[in-house]
Parts: C-alpha cells; sequence; structure tokens
C-alpha cells in the first residue's frame, strides 16, 4: 500500500513535469486537538495528535543547482500551477492566496540562511482545507521539507520557522501548535507540549476508547479577525493582572485564585477571556492525568467543561459545533466531545468506544443534515508519525 501510493504520486509528478528524475516525498500530518484550546500562545498546555491525514509534496530539482530557475508548484487541490524565479521568492508580499503559505516558508528559509533551489513541486493533500484540522500547517511544513530537499534543520527549528512563516506572510499571530505537532507527532501518542519550554511527552492514551472528528464544514468569515482579537485579549489580561502580580509574564503563570484576586480590576470580557485560559491548562494535566488512570469518565467530563469555557467564557464556537457537540453528547457510547482548533466552524473532536464509532457517525450525520441541511465528513483519529519523508517502508 504504502509503496504503492508513494509510486502513484511519483507517476503524477512525471505526467506533469515530464520527468520524475531525482523527485522525493514529503510528508507532513493535520492534526486533532484534544485539549487545550486557544492556551499555545498563552505559554500553556496543548495535547493534540497527528493524524493520518497528510500533505504530501513530490519535488524534484528543475535546473542548475544555485542558478537561475524556476520553483513550480502545483496544487492539486486548486488545480492550480505557480511559478516564479527563485531568485525573485524573497522580494514578494503576500497575495492573500494559497501560495502565501509556501511562500512566506521560502522567505523564512531564506532568512535562516538557506538558499532556495529551482525545483517543480506537486502537492497533494488529504487534510480538508479549512476544517481546523490544520491543513495550513501542513502545507508549511511539508514545504519546507521539500524546499529543504534533504538538508538538516533540526525539527523545533523547523517547527518555529513554519509558525514564522504564518505570523510574518499569512498574517495570522498563531502559537506553536499546530506546526510542533506537525513536526512531533508519534504513531498511537497524543503529545504533551508545554509552549513555554516547546518541551514535550508523549502519552500514551487507554485503550478502550477512539476519537472522530465532525467536520461542521463551515468556517465563518469572523474566524481570522477574532483570533486576533483574542490574542489582543489576552495580553490585555496579562498587563491587568501585572499591575498587581509583577512577575507574570504570560497567563500560563496565573493561579486560579490570582485571577479571582484581580478579575474584578479587568473589563469584564476580557476576565472571561483569562478564565477560560487559566482553566484550560488545569483542564490539559487533569486529563493527561485521568488518562494515566484510565478514568474515561472524567476524560469525557473534561472535554465537555473545555467546550463549555471556549463557548461561554471565551466565545469561539458556534451554532453548528455546539449542535454537534449536544448531539453527540446523547448518543451512547460517548464519553465527551468538544470544538477543536480556532472555532467559529471546522471540526468537533468526540471521545467514544470503539464499537459506537459505526452508529455514532450514522446519527450525528443525520442529525446534522436534518438541522443544516449539509452533510458533515467524519473523520477517524488515528494517531499517526510526524513530518518526513516517505520511504517505501513508511505508510502513505
Ligand atoms: C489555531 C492556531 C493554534 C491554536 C488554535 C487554538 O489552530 O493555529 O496555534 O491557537 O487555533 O487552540
Amino acid at each position: 500500500m504504502a509503496g504503492l501510493a508513494e509510486s502513484l504520486v511519483k507517476d503524477d509528478f512525471r505526467k506533469l513535469y515530464g520527468s520524475a528524475e531525482g523527485v522525493r516525498v514529503f510528508r507532513a500530518p493535520g492534526r486533532v486537538n484534544l485539549i487545550g484550546e486557544h492556551t499555545d500562545y498563552n505559554l500553556g498546555f496543548v495535547l493534540p495528535v497527528a493524524l493520518d491525514l497528510a500533505t504530501y509534496i513530490a519535488t524534484a530539482p528543475s535546473g542548475v543547482p544555485s542558478g537561475p530557475g524556476k520553483v513550480r508548484i502545483y496544487s492539486e487541490f486548486r488545480k492550480e500551477m505557480r511559478e516564479w524565479n527563485a531568485a525573485d521568492l524573497g522580494a514578494l508580499t503576500p497575495a492573500r492566496h494559497w501560495t502565501d503559505y509556501p511562500i512566506g516558508v521560502a522567505q523564512e528559509l531564506l532568512r535562516a540562511g538557506f538558499t532556495i533551489e529551482p525545483a517543480n513541486l506537486l502537492i497533494r493533500s488529504t487534510v480538508p482545507e479549512g476544517s481546523g484540522l490544520s491543513s495550513s500547517a501542513a502545507l508549511e511544513v511539508s514545504t519546507a521539507l521539500a524546499l529543504l530537499a534533504g538538508r538538516p534543520l533540526d525539527p523545533l527549528s523547523l517547527a518555529r520557522l513554519c509558525q514564522r512563516a504564518e505570523h510574518n506572510f499569512a498574517g495570522i499571530p498563531c502559537g506553536i501548535m499546530d506546526q510542533y505537532i506537525s513536526v512531533f507527532g508519534r504513531e498511537h501518542s497524543a503529545v504533551e507540549i508545554d509552549c513555554r519550554s516547546l518541551g514535550h511527552r508523549f502519552v500514551e492514551l487507554p485503550s478502550g476508547i477512539t476519537f472522530v472528528a465532525v467536520n461542521t464544514m463551515v468556517k465563518h468569515a469572523l474566524a481570522g479577525s477574532a483570533y486576533k482579537q483574542r490574542v489582543a485579549e489576552c495580553a490585555a489580561a496579562v498587563a491587568g493582572i501585572k499591575e498587581k502580580f509583577p512577575e507574570v509574564e504570560s497567563l500560563r503563570d496565573v493561579s486560579p485564585e490570582q485571577l479571582e484576586s484581580a478579575a474584578p480590576s479587568l473589563p469584564a470580557v476580557v476576565a472571561r477571556r483569562a478564565r477560560h485560559v487559566v482553566t484550560e491548562d488545569a483542564r490539559v494535566g487533569r486529563y493527561v492525568e485521568a488518562s494515566a488512570r484510565g478514568d474515561l469518565a472524567l476524560m469525557g467530563k473534561l472535554l465537555v467543561e473545555s467546550h463549555r469555557s471556549l463557548q461561554h467564557d471565551y466565545e469561539v464556537s458556534c451554532a453548528e459545533l455546539d449542535f454537534l457537540v449536544d448531539t453527540a453528547l446523547a448518543i451512547d457510547g460517548v464519553f465527551g466531545s468538544r470544538m477543536t482548533g480556532g472555532g467559529f466552524g471546522g471540526c468537533t473532536v468526540t471521545m467514544l468506544r470503539p464499537d459506537a464509532v459505526a452508529r455514532f457517525g450514522d446519527q450525528i450525520a443525520r442529525a446534522y443534515q436534518v438541522q443544516f441541511h449539509v452533510t458533515p465528513q467524519v473523520y477517524a483519529c488515528r494517531p499517526s508519525a510526524g513530518a518526513g519523508e516517505v520511504n517505501d517502508r513508511e505508510d502513505f
């Protein structure tokens, strides 16, 4: 299977560019975040898993190394080919187009001292776009690997470089979670990331549960601007709390007691945002502990608490997400459910018994269809390996 898929992408590369000589294939996965939402840019904790949904880039050199030549990128999903002189990439400005992600990555590579060699690229992705499963991080990380074409860059620098591409070129002040998990994911494991130290530990999940993502199939226009607003509100919370507790550098540092004592002097909205972040950070730790004990009921309960906090305190949910969560909770075999990712559309993640998955998928799709006249996609979340070069032995 693995070899077959790889040779298929190589075949398509040959058809598109006329030759597959020297072609290499790189893969970077999407992710689903189990718990710890909107905590990463507050330097707290997150618990994502890398998925087997991934972006693959086949690439081969297209000219004389370090000489004049083109970088060509073809997106199968967009059915669109774009090309630039390799030497011009550093001077491009954002175009509000999907190519902002690869160009942003190329510019960060240049800034980090790498050259961009003339090359042909073919992008194939199984991460649904705009679904909140991190298709952009998968594109950034796979592009970085393809443009590096085997030149070494340590994994943490790779993740941070891709995050900078998102900040500087795509214009979203995102945290590190999506790029980090795309690089550091591991089969059968969730990854608890400390977004301040940028260290992580692998969390093996108990048996008897599985995770399913359900796609609302919507991405409300608000998503980008609201994200920036939340980042600013968290900064305002830190500034306010610091007046009383000067040692506080980020919401990560704030204890529930400190928040309670500082909250009356904060604007009400800002205090609610901070309450989400502070309680959510604590929930990640409790979830990991509950997982180690195999306390499935508590794990489920924490997922639901996370959702309610995102819904009411952080206000990044929407009618479609709330409907999917509430519907899931009424289905037999479900332990818990919550929105996952930035919010305002995208996916929910539901923790359930493996034997309940098929029935769950049918019931939730039917209910959503009746309510919103759209069929939601349902994805099994299989924890998968992080980014790298695809070789014949790897699953694809
Ligand atoms: C988006 C961002 C992440 C993170 C989540 C919310 O996916 O890219 O950095 O902030 O939203 O948890």
